[in-house]
C-alpha cells in the first residue's frame, strides 16, 4: 500500500513536476504550430492571390495558346479607293468563319445592328455602375480627302462614336456622343478641324464622365487637348473648351486614372519630339502645373499607358502619319518618370510585322480583371486612302518574364516584367472570361 501509495505519489509527483516542466514546452510547441499554420495558410493565400493568377498567363493551357508565335503572310487588302467600284460597293461580312467571340484583328467587325464599327483612335471605359464597358472612338464614316496635295489625308469631324458591351465583343452603337460644329467656324469642333483619340475617365468624386481629346485645326498647328463631359457613360458630352496644356503644344494623347484616383494626361509636344505628362486637377477638368518631360528627343506618340504590380507601362508608336512603325513599350516605377525604354512588345513570326506593329498604331491597353498580367492591347490599322475603313487590331498583352534587353543608359537589366503583344489571326478571351463579371 505504502510502495502504491508511494508509486502514486511519485506518480503523482512526477506529473506535477513533468506539467510543471512540460506545461510551458506545450504551450510553446501549440504556439509554434498556430504560428507554422499561420505561416502556411498566409503562403497559401498568397499562392492563390499571385501566383495562381500568374499561373493564367504563363502556364495555363489556354493562356500558352495565346502566347503562342504565329507566323502570317502579309495580306493587307487593297484599300477601298483602289478595288473595282463593285466590291467597295458589296456590303462588309462579318469576320469569316462567324465563330462567335473570336476576334480577328484587321478585319471587319460589326456593331449590334450590323454595321462596321467607327471607334477609331479609342478607348474603353468600363461602368462599375452598369457593370458595362464604353468604347469611345472618332466617327470617322465620311468621305476621306486632301486639303492640301502634300497634307495628310483627313475626314471631317463627325463626333465622337460610342459603344457598350457586357463581354467586349458584341458592341451596341450608342450614337455620336459629341458631335461637330456644322455652322460656327470658329468652334474647335467644327467639321473642318479635327478631333483624335478621344478617352473617357469617370470621377468618383464629381459623379461626371469627362473626355479629353486632341483637337486641332486641318493642319496640325492648334496642337491643343478639349475636354467635354457628362452624367451618364453614354453621353451627350458638353463641350467645355480647349487649351495647349502648361502652355505646350499638345497632339496624340491619352489619360490614365491610377489606382488611388488620381489622373493624368500624356501628350506627344515640342514637335512630337518628346511626351509631357502631369496630374489632372481633382474634378479631370484640367492640369496642375505639374509636369515632367518624358523620352525627350525619342519622337514618340500614340501612347497607351497602363499599370501592373505596382509599375507602370507605356506602349507608343513612332512618329509617320497614318504608316505604321514599330511600337516601343516602356516602363516606370513612378508614373511621372523616369521612364526607360524596353524595346519592342511585338511577337509574330513575320519580322514585316513586328517591325509595323503588326501593320497598327496603339491607342489603348485594357486590363482584364482576374487576370493578372493579361491585357487587351488595342491598336488601328489606319487606312489612309479611306479612313472609315481602317481596322482595328485587338490582341492579347502579357505582362510576365524577364525583360530581354538592358537598359538604355545604365546598361543594366531592370527588374520589370517584359510586355508581350502575341500576333493571332483569330483568338478569343479565355475560357471563364464572362464569369469573371464577379470580379469586376
Ligand atoms: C498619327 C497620329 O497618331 C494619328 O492620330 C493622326 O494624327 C495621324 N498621325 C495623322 O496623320
Amino acid at each position: 500500500m505504502r510502495t502504491r501509495s508511494k508509486y502514486r505519489k511519485s506518480t503523482n509527483l512526477c506529473c506535477n513536476s513533468w506539467s510543471r516542466c512540460c506545461t510551458p514546452a506545450v504551450l510553446w510547441s501549440l504556439i509554434g504550430c498556430l504560428l507554422l499554420l499561420h505561416l502556411y495558410s498566409y503562403i497559401l493565400h498568397e499562392d492563390r492571390d499571385g501566383r495562381l493568377s500568374q499561373l493564367h498567363v504563363t502556364h495555363h493551357p489556354q493562356f500558352r495558346e495565346l502566347q503562342q508565335l504565329e507566323d502570317e503572310d502579309v495580306q493587307i487588302p487593297p484599300p477601298r479607293g483602289k478595288r473595282s467600284p463593285r466590291a467597295a460597293k458589296r456590303r462588309p461580312k462579318r469576320a469569316a468563319g462567324n465563330d462567335s467571340n473570336y476576334y480577328y484583328p484587321g478585319r471587319i467587325w460589326l456593331d449590334t445592328d450590323g454595321n462596321p464599327i467607327q471607334a477609331h483612335g479609342g478607348g474603353i471605359l468600363y461602368d462599375k455602375g452598369s457593370r458595362t464597358y464604353y468604347w469611345y472612338g472618332e466617327y470617322k464614316d465620311g468621305p476621306t480627302y486632301h486639303v492640301h496635295k502634300e497634307g495628310p489625308a483627313r475626314v471631317d469631324i463627325i463626333g465622337v462614336g460610342c459603344y457598350s458591351s457586357k463581354d467586349l465583343w458584341t458592341w451596341k452603337h450608342e450614337g455620336i456622343v459629341l458631335a461637330a460644329e456644322e455652322t460656327d467656324e470658329t468652334h474647335d469642333l467644327h467639321k473642318s478641324n479635327v478631333l483624335e483619340r478621344p478617352k473617357v475617365i469617370y470621377n468618383e468624386k464629381t459623379g461626371k464622365y469627362v473626355m479629353w481629346m486632341h483637337v486641332d485645326d486641318g493642319n496640325y498647328t492648334k496642337a491643343a487637348v478639349g475636354v467635354a463631359i457628362s452624367d451618364t457613360p453614354d453621353g451627350p458630352f458638353d463641350y467645355l473648351g480647349s487649351q495647349r496644356p502648361h502652355g505646350c503644344e499638345s497632339r496624340d494623347m491619352t489619360v490614365f486614372k491610377d489606382e488611388d484616383g488620381m489622373a493624368y494626361l500624356i501628350y506627344s509636344s515640342e514637335d512630337n519630339s518628346e511626351l509631357h505628362i502631369g496630374p489632372l486637377t481633382e474634378d479631370y477638368l484640367n492640369v496642375t502645373p505639374t509636369m515632367r518631360r518624358i523620352l525627350v528627343g525619342q519622337h514618340r506618340e500614340a501612347p497607351a499607358l497602363f499599370k501592373h504590380r505596382g509599375t507602370y507601362y507605356m506602349i507608343t508608336s513612332g512618329c509617320t502619319g497614318w504608316a505604321p512603325n514599330e511600337a516601343l513599350a516602356h516602363a516606370a516605377d513612378s508614373v511621372l518618370g523616369p521612364w526607360e525604354t524596353i524595346g519592342n512588345p511585338c511577337i509574330v513570326g513575320n519580322n514585316m510585322f513586328r517591325l509595323t506593329t503588326f501593320f497598327a498604331q496603339s491607342t489603348f491597353v485594357l486590363p482584364l480583371p482576374g487576370f493578372q498580367g493579361l491585357f487587351i492591347f488595342m491598336a488601328d490599322r489606319w487606312n489612309p486612302a479611306d479612313l472609315r475603313d481602317s481596322r482595328y487590331v485587338w490582341l492579347p498583352l502579357v505582362v510576365a518574364g524577364p525583360v530581354d534587353q538592358p537598359l538604355e543608359y545604365t546598361f543594366e537589366f531592370p527588374l520589370w516584367s517584359r510586355v508581350s503583344i502575341y500576333w493571332h489571326r483569330k483568338w478569343r478571351l479565355p475560357q471563364g472570361w464572362t464569369g469573371l463579371k464577379l470580379f469586376m
